[in-house]
């Protein structure tokens, strides 16, 4: 009998669900309803993008609900969790135990920031480094980690997505995402907001990446492939 994981899973589609206020910490109960309406989108694109099998990389996991969400899809894929912030590590390990992810290995701790917490490119090389809703609450200079770690961690034919709201051109690309950007700057915390995608596109070209696809998904996000 073929075991076919969808069937376990929930139904493709945004979920609605009343937004919770935003709070950008990682285990908020903001972070988790927006990652329950956009995991199936950015899975979606993923099962068009991944190796069926390899090493993937994800960088700021926050929670893990993303790498806990995709790995029963990549199941010769290898995931391996990420964040600077070593507390929401429990919380990934405990999910991927809960839901028997084998093919999902301990969280390390890399700071986007500093280098010395990268992975080494002699122990691996990743197929794939995905970052999913960093940019809006963090500096646009985290470019600068993202791309420089991506561009030493990929495989030759690896590549880099980065999920997110974001602008183009200077310009907002709908009215909704200028009401989000206006909301989150009004916290003023210096670091947040929406960045544009020249400006990323203009920092992974510095180490080598090139925006290869920018894929429009639902609720005013993006999915920005880069590789060499
Ligand atoms: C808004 S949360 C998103 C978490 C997860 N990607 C998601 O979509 O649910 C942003 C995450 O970025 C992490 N982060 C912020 N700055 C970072 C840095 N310099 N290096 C690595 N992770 C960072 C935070 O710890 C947090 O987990």
């Amino acid at each position: 009998m073929t075991h076919n994981i969808d069937d376990h899973l929930p139904e493709p589609g945004i979920v609605e669900e009343p937004r919770p206020p935003i709070d950008p910490y990682p285990l908020s109960a903001y972070v988790s309803w927006a990652g329950r309406r956009n995991r199936d989108p950015i899975l979606g694109v993923f099962k068009t993008l991944f190796p069926k099998d390899g090493w993937a990389l994800e960088l700021a996991s926050g929670s893990g609900a993303h790498v806990n969400y995709f790995a029963p899809h990549f199941p010769e894929v290898t995931f391996q969790p990420s964040d600077y912030d070593e507390k929401v590590f429990e919380t990934i390990s405990k999910t991927r135990d809960s839901q028997g992810n084998k093919n999902v290995v301990d969280p390390i701790r890399v700071d986007l920031t500093n280098a010395e917490t990268w992975p080494h490119a002699e122990t691996r090389l990743y197929d794939v480094v995905f970052v999913i809703n960093l940019f809006q609450v963090a500096p646009l200079s985290i470019a600068e980690g993202i791309s420089e770690l991506a561009s030493k961690a990929l495989t030759p034919r690896g590549f880099l997505a980065i999920y997110g709201p974001f602008k183009v051109d200077g310009h907002y690309t709908t009215e909704s995402n200028q009401n989000f950007d206006q909301e989150i700057l009004s916290k003023q915390v210096p670091e947040w907001g929406l960045k544009d995608i020249r400006d990323i596109e203009k920092i992974a070209g510095k180490h080598g990446l090139l925006l290869k696809k920018q894929i429009d998904l639902p609720a005013n996000n993006f999915i920005l492939l880069f590789s060499r």
